[in-house]
């Protein structure tokens, strides 16, 4: 693929598409919303709003971090607090689908129709890449930002409209693309974080305190597996508790799944052979968390398993 070109293109069709409207997008501080930050702002530069949508459901300083990082590139990203607009949509739910639904909805319908409409945007940029199509249109999993493939006409849905200009590339193909625009290693090379977030990551129901112990056991599992060179890792909470001992004393505790994964494009993945001094530092820790008693290592390949759990 002739990336260069690629950049070129990509960068005259949203300057055609969008014409003299104004545009907007969302930026998660993964890599294919941030290369699409870039590109947007190269087609459009002050056209185009760039928002970062607190949902309650990221990783611990994730926000602030994901600003600065852009703030150093020259680019203004916006904090919207919807934290609470969030948690109150996922309250009661345990249904995996349910939670991505309210996910989507309370994002494109409630938090993004209200800042487009303010904005006057008639466009919104998003990075979604070929395999959350495939995967899509295959139904093996309705990822949050597809909605067009899907056959939803978000101009009547919502009131606007999408455009994907990472549509025919894969993961890898996006962090070349990255590094040639310029966005630093941190961000080129970057882990896939999914759209949901740590809903993904929480069997059950999202509530503050299930955040709290699922980003705790994040933070140690990034910190951990930073220099693994696997293609992701994650720490999943499960909605069983098991029976433990802690001070003596028998205490039915939760458990928290491992997962590190090799994969080029997230379509398939195997299991990373961990060193075993590595593994029992991650439980050690992770059993350190308030209220977890359980550290457990994923040994199942995708397929059959997906990556993540919800
Ligand atoms: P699964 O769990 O389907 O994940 O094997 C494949 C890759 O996609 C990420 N993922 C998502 N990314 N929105 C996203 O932008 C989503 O809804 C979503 N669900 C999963 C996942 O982290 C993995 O890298």
């Amino acid at each position: 693929m002739d990336y260069e070109k690629l950049i070129d293109e990509q960068i005259t069709y949203i300057k055609k598409t969008v014409g003299k409207e104004k545009a907007i997008n969302a930026l998660s501080g993964g890599v294919d919303s941030s290369l699409v930050t870039v590109l947007g702002h190269r087609a459009l530069g002050g056209r185009l709003r760039t928002v970062f949508v607190d949902n309650a459901l990221m990783r611990k300083g994730e926000p602030q971090r994901v600003v600065e990082a852009f703030a150093s590139l020259g680019i203004t990203v916006e904090l919207v607090d919807a934290k609470e607009e969030f948690l109150t949509a996922l309250a009661g739910l345990t249904d995996p689908e349910e939670k991505r639904q309210a996910v989507t909805d309370t994002f494109y319908s409630k938090v993004f129709g209200r800042l487009v409409k303010e904005s006057g945007a008639k466009f919104l940029m998003h990075g979604t890449i070929l395999t959350d199509i495939e995967e899509t249109v295959d139904g093996i999993k309705r990822q949050h930002n597809i909605l067009t493939q899907l056959g939803i006409d978000t101009e009547k849905a919502y009131g606007y409209s999408v455009l994907e200009p990472l549509k025919t590339l894969r993961k890898d193909d996006v962090r070349e693309v990255a590094r040639l625009v310029g966005l630093p290693t941190e961000i080129a090379q970057r882990i896939p974080f999914p759209g949901p977030a740590l809903a993904t990551r929480i069997i059950g129901e999202v509530t503050l305190d299930r955040l709290e112990t699922v980003s705790a056991a994040t933070a140690i599992v990034e910190e951990e597996l930073a220099d693994s060179g696997a293609f992701q890792y994650l720490a999943v909470l499960l909605s069983d508790c098991a029976t433990g001992i802690r001070n003596k004393k028998r205490e039915f505790g939760q458990i928290i799944v491992i997962r590190c994964i090799e994969s080029t494009d997230a379509r398939t993945a195997s299991v990373t052979k961990l060193p075993w001094n590595k593994l029992n530092r991650i439980s050690e820790r992770i059993t350190q968390i308030k209220g977890v008693n359980r550290c457990l290592y994923d040994l199942t390949p995708k397929p059959p398993a997906t990556i993540e759990y919800v």
